[in-house]
């Protein structure tokens, strides 16, 4: 069974942050565990309150975590101030440095299997990352991750530069490999038509094609695709392959969302685990 961590917020109702990723990890197989920077008061509507969490229980949570389990793939995703992206940014040096762990290192990119998600805002419009937070998450963990995975507006603030078509992704793309990650996955779901995501690799650049699923059940999207992203490298997919695994997931999540609330809707995570109990 292979171990995935994510490190991230709490979603009060359960379709995106932490919850969302727990619930694709353990889709696709493996076994799930969360290390959490925040819990938000929200629903299908909005985010109505948010708590950080203590740096130090951060902290604590990872080295507890790191002390007992190997770890096989990380992803991270809301951090919400630099303070946070401080503390989880010292451990993971800390844990590359072979203080803490043996960690698995990818074979194709001699890093740990990480997954950065730099989540700015709400799919509601509602903020998730202090401002002054962005040259934190830049200086700080950018250079350290494996797969970063910016939805257009989260790639336009890393680069301050607008983005309007695939042209112009791939530019940015190109354009933040060079400030650190291995991989980037410029996410087309904001863009009108098909949601064609744009991947920059180390000696590849192409565009993912995807097939528009209508509707507005798409809570969750952006957590669901990299923590899927890293259950497919802990289990060992070239890291092309699972970005594109990644997807066909999330597609095929969307095609069988549903409404809980009176907003926006939720992905079935668990459409294909449920077919094969049939
Ligand atoms: N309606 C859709 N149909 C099919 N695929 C979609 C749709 N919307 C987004 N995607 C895909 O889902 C993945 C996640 O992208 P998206 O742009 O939604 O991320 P995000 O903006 O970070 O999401 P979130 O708001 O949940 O954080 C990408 O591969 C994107 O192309
Ligand atoms: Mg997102």
């Amino acid at each position: 069974m292979k171990h995935i961590l994510t490190i991230a917020g709490s979603d009060s109702c359960a379709g995106a942050g932490i919850q969302a990723d727990l619930k694709t990890i353990s889709a696709l197989g493996a076994y799930g565990l969360s290390v959490i920077t925040a819990v938000t008061a929200q629903n299908t509507r909005g985010v109505t309150g948010v708590q950080e969490i203590k740096p130090e229980i951060i902290r604590a949570q990872l080295e507890a975590v790191f002390a007992d389990v190997r770890v096989d793939a990380v992803k991270i995703g809301m951090l919400g101030s630099s303070a946070t992206i401080q503390v989880v940014a010292a451990f993971l040096r800390d844990l590359m440095a072979d203080k803490l762990q043996d960690v698995p290192v990818n074979y194709e990119t001699g890093r740990l299997p990480l997954v950065l998600d730099p989540v700015m805002v709400a799919k509601s419009g509602d903020r998730l990352l202090e401002d002054e937070a962005v040259n934190s998450l830049i200086n700080d963990l950018l250079p350290m991750a494996m797969v970063l995975t910016p939805n257009l507006p989260e790639a336009q603030t890393l680069l301050g530069s607008t983005i309007k078509d695939p042209a112009e992704m791939a530019e940015a793309g190109k354009k933040l490999v060079e400030m650190g990650p291995k991989w980037v996955v410029v996410k087309g779901g904001h863009l009108p038509g098909e949601p064609i995501d744009l991947v920059v690799g180390p000696d590849e650049v192409y565009e993912l094609p995807g097939r528009r699923v209508a509707g507005h059940n798409n809570h969750g999207t952006g957590c669901t695709y990299s923590s899927a992203i890293a259950t497919y490298l802990a289990l060992g997919h070239p890291v092309s392959e699972a970005i594109r695994k990644a997807k066909g997931y999330v597609e095929a999540s969307l095609v069988n969302g549903f409404s809980i609330g009176h907003g926006v809707g939720v992905l079935d995570h668990f459409t294909g685990v449920r077919s094969a109990m049939k």
